[in-house]
């Protein structure tokens, strides 16, 4: 076997330890530890802690992407935009929402979920317990596509590293996929929403709760049943968050 691809399944076995540590399995990750220099050798090849991470938050790290996101000529839609949306919130946060990319509000204000969709979520995560400022929101695609059109896979692709990073330097307990989208990139699936939400997904690690885009639910504003299986989707995070 070729060593990248040792490391690559050393990372990917991290990260799915790391997944099942998030849930509450920790004995896992505590099963991995031998006293020995074996297991030591093991536990720093692939960097296992038992403890919840601590590493200080990279601030100029942070304010060095942010610029680079307001900046950016990646793919054609700088062309369209106001300017650019790269999220807000709390950078240090256990609790990350990703939606899809920014709207006519938010490509004016320069900030995420602003308009009715936003609005909906900001109620969403007040009924949840937290502030709008105590988390971070942001999108997969940084720039409003023209007449609100769905992003295209390569304009995705472009936005990619700026998503990946946020993820990286905020390193959520849990993060929140609203809509189709952020959950096809998060989780490489192309399965319904119907058939993914209300499940816990992984993204390096990460559990990731699928739900629905808040927009869809505006859209079907009589559907009771869209909003219960939302807060089912919502009470599962915040039992996740609240035993770890
Ligand atoms: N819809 C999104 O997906 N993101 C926003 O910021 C606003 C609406």
């Amino acid at each position: 076997m070729e060593e990248k691809e040792i490391i690559e399944r050393l990372e990917n076995l991290e990260n799915k330890l790391r997944f099942y540590q998030q849930l509450g399995a920790g004995f896992l990750v505590a099963a991995q530890k031998k006293p020995t220099d074996e297991g030591k050798l093991a536990d720093e090849l692939v960097g296992l802690k038992t403890e919840p991470e601590t590493r200080p938050f990279q601030a100029e790290e942070w304010e060095k992407l942010i610029r680079r996101i307001r900046d950016c000529h990646f793919c054609p839609l700088f062309q369209g935009r106001t300017q650019a949306v790269p999220g807000e919130g709390n950078c240090q946060t256990k609790l990350m929402f990703i939606g899809e990319a920014p709207g006519r509000d938010e490509d004016w204000q320069g900030r995420p979920f602003v308009g009715r969709a936003g609005q909906l979520l900001t109620k969403i995560i007040e009924a949840m317990g937290f502030k709008r400022q105590d988390v971070y929101i942001t999108n997969v695609v940084k720039c409003r596509p023209p007449e609100n059109r769905t992003p295209r896979p390569d304009e995705v692709k472009a936005c990619s590293p700026y998503l990946l990073r946020q993820i990286e330097l905020i390193n959520p307990r849990v993060i929140v996929s609203l809509g189709k989208i952020a959950a096809e990139f998060l989780l490489q699936t192309n399965k319904s929403m119907s058939d993914i939400r209300g499940h816990f997904g992984e993204f390096k690690g990460i559990p990731v709760m699928p739900t629905f885009h808040p927009a869809y639910l505006i859209r079907n504003e009589g559907n009771r049943e869209i909003k219960r299986l939302v807060w089912e989707d919502m009470k599962k995070v915040m039992k996740l968050l609240e035993s770890s």
